[in-house]
């Protein structure tokens, strides 16, 4: 039976042309359209209609619906996390209280904490309670807005162990309705029994890893840990090579605590995304604004909540948006360096430290978060023919109310194929 929210305050990011645009850039960022006053159907998974209430009563739409009184509220489309690292066995708290009392990030790494201490956790995790604990965090992430989510894998280290990872996320695929995209992040760290060889250790993610991942069809991308002390910008050619002959899309972590040349080799890789950026150069910026000139370059994705955890400078969105490039918002959801899946305080975030405008954060959120998996024509804008998966919020003044009540959630339902 089809659903109707009637009567919303209005709805935001809606398609009116059907043109579906692949992703905002620059100044259209802010400029996406809002109806007042509105009504939106779905019906069979799917976004069928939705228009002012003016045309709802004057038009010929279906009476018998399940309906749904909107009044004083918005919708929107639900936010779309591109990037996560959801599979893990344990918080990292003990590193938090570390940190608090004055350790930096690298120097509990450097001590053993950090990744390894994620991969030796996540080791002795049986599979079952790893699906559990993954599909707890997934409800908990809709509760926030969110209806798609990306995960990575990266806590292995280990052929068998980040085969584990990728098989919870491709179990989980089919155990919720959430869609879900799963990303090889074997280069995440060198484990402990490669004894600080890292070539070796790559060696084994490029030749046994990504085939064996690519050839159980575990993985819709793969990822690098493009940093000092983590991997090259070299090793970060050689798999995207190496995965794009295998049909996997790079996704990369680059310029998070310094820049390197990872950013340059992404482009170069033709990356569909490259992720963090908190530490950009004037040279960075060019590079990223050459790389959109007459195609699609990589989509920028921001994570301002590992600036705010970590304490990091936040990745200049502002620039990027001013350079008239896109920007996507992720949450970065893992146990060391953002603990949190909550994407309304991510749009805070954006707002407030990033100084994007609340619409230019929610297209960074949806239709940006979209493109930065390549699903942008699946979901990510309200538009008829779309996936229905729709946010409701709670009675509010305003679409600004959302990211303005920071730390508040007020989202009332996030419909996920229109349930
Ligand atoms: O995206 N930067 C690398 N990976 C994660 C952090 C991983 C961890 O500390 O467990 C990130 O911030
Ligand atoms: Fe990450």
């Amino acid at each position: 039976m089809r659903t109707r929210l009637e009567n919303l305050a209005g709805i935001a990011l809606v398609d009116l042309e059907g043109t579906s645009p692949p992703y905002l850039a620059g100044p259209s960022m802010d400029q996406a359209t809002c109806l007042n006053h509105a009504f939106l159907d779905m019906e069979g998974g799917q976004i069928v209609a939705f228009g002012t209430m003016e045309e709802l009563r004057s038009g010929d739409y279906p009476q018998q619906v399940r309906s749904i009184d909107g009044t004083g509220r918005w919708a929107f489309p639900a936010l779309v996390d591109s990037h996560t690292h959801m599979v893990f066995a344990k918080e990292r708290s003990e590193e938090f209280e570390m940190r608090m009392r004055g350790a930096s990030y690298a120097e509990i790494a450097a001590a053993g904490g950090g990744i390894l201490n994620s991969a030796a956790a996540l080791e002795a995790r049986s599979e079952e309670a790893l699906l559990d604990d993954l599909l707890l965090r997934l409800s908990q992430a809709r509760s926030t807005g969110t209806a798609v989510v990306e995960i990575k894998s990266g806590y292995g280290l280990s052929l068998e162990t980040e085969l584990k990872m990728l098989r919870v996320v491709q179990k989980a695929k089919s155990l919720s309705r959430m869609p879900l995209f799963a990303t090889f992040l074997g280069a995440h760290a060198v484990p402990k029994r490669f004894d600080g060889q890292r070539e070796a250790y790559f060696d084994e993610v490029l030749h046994q890893m990504l085939p064996a991942v690519a050839h159980e069809g575990l993985a819709d991308f793969v990822d690098i840990f493009c940093e000092d002390q983590y991997f090259t910008p070299e090793e970060l050619s050689r798999l995207a090579a190496a995965a794009q002959e295998l049909g996997l899309p790079l996704k990369a972590h680059v310029n998070q605590f310094t820049t390197s040349g990872g950013l340059q080799a992404s482009i170069a890789a033709q990356a569909l995304s490259v992720d963090h950026l908190e530490v950009l150069s004037d040279q960075d910026l060019l590079d990223l604004q050459a790389a959109w000139t007459d195609r699609q370059g990589p989509i920028p994705v921001a994570l301002p909540g590992c600036s705010l955890f970590l304490n990091i400078p936040y990745t200049p969105g502002r620039k990027i948006i001013d350079a008239g490039l896109p920007l996507a918002i992720a949450s970065d959801f893992n146990p060391g360096s953002a603990p949190s899946s909550n994407l309304m305080l991510a749009w805070s975030l954006a707002c407030h430290q990033m100084k994007l405008t609340p619409m230019e954060g929610l297209v960074g959120l949806t239709l940006n978060a979209a493109a930065a998996l390549n699903a942008q024509k699946r979901f990510g804008s309200i538009a008829v023919g779309k996936e229905a998966h729709v946010c409701l919020t709670k009675p509010v003044q305003s679409l600004a109310s959302l990211p303005y009540r920071f730390g508040e959630n007020l989202v009332e339902h996030t419909f996920v194929f229109g349930l």
